[in-house]
């Protein structure tokens, strides 16, 4: 197997076969989740930092769990309990987690680019744990191996991403991600949380009506408002929004049979979704998401420290 990558950042600069690399080394790994002993040895001696200096919920716990379970040593560290309150930059914290020979950085960061800087202050490497609006590779990657899971292939899948675009990190990485292996994206929202030029974005295409385009769909996937990013008031109010573009216990009967319904968490019930098909038994695949984190997670952490050298140690 061959990998040659040292940072995950900019998803584009990852092929199909890498990240066909990367979902098949999730699945071996997804057999150890599986197990009632849930470690191997393949990352021991290894020590990552998880520099997380904005919240978060899916994404620290399972890179936790992730470097657990492939016996890293795991420094957890950021936000408030720094000395960055007391006016240390990023880039001198970063160089003083040098001083302690750190194997990789994951960063987590309200700024975008932060993640690019940190490659430019480090020898170890660095991974997105999602930057500002700009990017969130791990998230497109576990939401493919998600849909991979149910269909069986990516090629040629109808991808709708419904909601916040403009204020979103996971489109920055996810819709480059479902065109590099081969899927079909749409992108449904309303002209005031589209990008001005939304074709830079890579999509298929744009709609500004979710019932139109649901019938065509295999995947559904609903994106939260991003209140914290909000300026001005993009549409009048949530209960409007929601009638337009909530997935709905009566919209699904414009579903395929077949369709899915995906979204990264967290989420706003009875905003993006109702109840209904937000734990909906056969289409909503939110929970696997976030089972495929530790997969996803532990298998981009294995290849990218030279795990795919070494074998994958049982
Ligand atoms: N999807 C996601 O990034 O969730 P968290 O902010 O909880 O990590």
């Amino acid at each position: 197997m061959s990998f040659n990558h040292k940072h995950l950042i900019d998803i584009t600069e990852y092929s199909d076969t890498d990240i066909m690399t990367i979902l098949e080394t999730a699945k071996a790994f997804s057999a150890v989740n599986e197990r009632a002993i849930k470690k191997v040895p393949t990352l021991k001696g290894k020590t990552i930092v998880n520099m997380f200096n904005e919240p978060s919920t899916r994404t620290r716990s399972s890179f936790e769990l992730a470097e657990k379970r492939l016996s890293a040593d795991s420094l957890n560290f950021g936000g408030s309990s720094t000395s960055t309150v007391k006016g240390e930059s990023l880039i001198d914290t970063v160089m003083t987690l040098n001083s302690y020979k750190i194997d990789m950085v994951v960063v987590r960061d309200k700024h975008e680019g932060a993640p690019y800087i940190v490659t430019q202050h480090t020898p170890a490497a660095v991974i997105d744990a999602g930057d500002g609006k700009h990017g969130h590779p791990t998230q497109a990657l576990l939401d493919l191996y998600t849909i991979w899971q149910r269909f069986g292939h990516l090629d040629g899948l109808k991808v709708g991403i419904v909601g916040d675009i403009s204020h979103s990190r996971v489109c920055g990485s996810l819709i480059p991600a479902l065109k590099i292996v081969g899927a079909e994206v749409t992108l449904i929202a309303p002209g005031t949380l589209i990008p001005m030029n939304p074709e830079v974005l890579g999509a298929d295409r744009v709609s500004a009506s979710l019932d139109d385009v649901l019938p065509e769909l295999d995947v559904v996937y609903m994106l939260r408002i991003q209140r914290e990013r909000l300026e001005g008031a993009p549409f009048p109010s949530q209960r409007e929004y929601h009638m337009l573009y909530g997935l709905t216990e009566a919209r699904e009967r414009l579903m395929k049979p077949e369709a899915i319904v995906c979204h990264p968490g967290p989420i706003n019930r009875g905003v993006e979704l109702d109840s209904y098909m937000a734990d909906h038994p056969q289409r909503s695949v939110i929970l696997d998401q976030v089972y495929a984190g530790i997969c996803v997670r532990m298998a981009a952490l294995y290849l990218l420290l030279g795990g795919a050298d070494n074998g994958l140690a049982s």
